[in-house]
């Protein structure tokens, strides 16, 4: 399984240096991403973890202050990059059409960008969830070829369930991996919202699953061993 660690935007830099001791420590069998908070990027040894980033620029190298460019994250050895996370599209207003070029400036310098998609509750209650998610990628994707296609990770995480100990059912997961695998068929699919070491014995068993997308948990070391273990 992949398992992609959201720091989010904690840890400052003496937390995040022992933080980064202890993950560095972790055994698992699986695949770990740490992606830490931009800040945080190169103080990461990514020989010895992979190293993913939550956000990259829809420009390139250039006259784009506050920024950073595809390319200056591949010179630190990022290999992943979270796009279209539900925090972003609500707090920097990111639309469909940001997503579709950050995704093309990510795959120029063959880093895989984690699109993340997802419903609110209302468009749940009211049946909406299938157009809205299928919408999402439909227009991330637009302006790709089906070779670079295949080189997204989908991300699934309801809004509702970020943060809020909120889970969907299996069976919920599983419908709407459905519907992406209509149009991605071959593409590796991840759950994230409220991912704890509790839940994952359950969660673990959602047909179709390649990992987990986590947040909160990324921060709590000790849980994650915990988690790792129950995988
Ligand atoms: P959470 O966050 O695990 O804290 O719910 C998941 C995410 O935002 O990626």
């Amino acid at each position: 399984m992949l398992i992609a660690l959201n720091n989010k935007s904690y840890l400052v830099k003496d937390e995040f240096i022992s933080y980064l001791e202890k993950i560095y420590e972790l055994e698992s069998n699986d695949e770990l991403i740490l992606i830490p908070s931009t800040i945080n990027i190169p103080l990461v040894d990514s020989n010895k973890i992979l190293l993913g980033s939550q956000n990259v620029s829809r420009d390139g190298i250039g006259p784009h202050t506050g920024e950073v460019s595809a390319k200056q994250l591949k010179s630190f050895g990022v290999k992943y990059c979270l796009v279209g996370h539900s925090e972003r599209r609500i707090e920097q207003k990111e639309s469909n059409y940001d997503c579709s070029e950050k995704i093309k400036m990510l795959l120029n310098e063959d880093i895989i960008p984690i699109l993340c998609v997802g419903e609110n509750l209302e468009d749940r209650k009211s049946g909406n969830y299938k157009e809205f998610i299928n919408n999402e990628i439909r227009k991330a994707t637009s302006e790709l070829n089906s070779e670079e296609i295949g080189k997204l990770i989908i991300a699934y995480e309801p809004i509702y369930s970020i943060g809020t100990g909120i889970i969907p059912t299996n069976e919920e997961v599983e419908e709407v991996f459905n519907i992406i695998k209509e149009t991605l068929p071959t593409n590796k699919l991840l759950y994230g919202g409220s991912v704890n070491d509790d839940n994952i014995s359950v969660l673990k068993s959602i047909k179709n699953i390649d990992g987990f997308l986590i947040g909160g948990l990324s921060l709590e070391v000790d849980k994650l061993e915990v988690f790792l273990g129950k995988i």
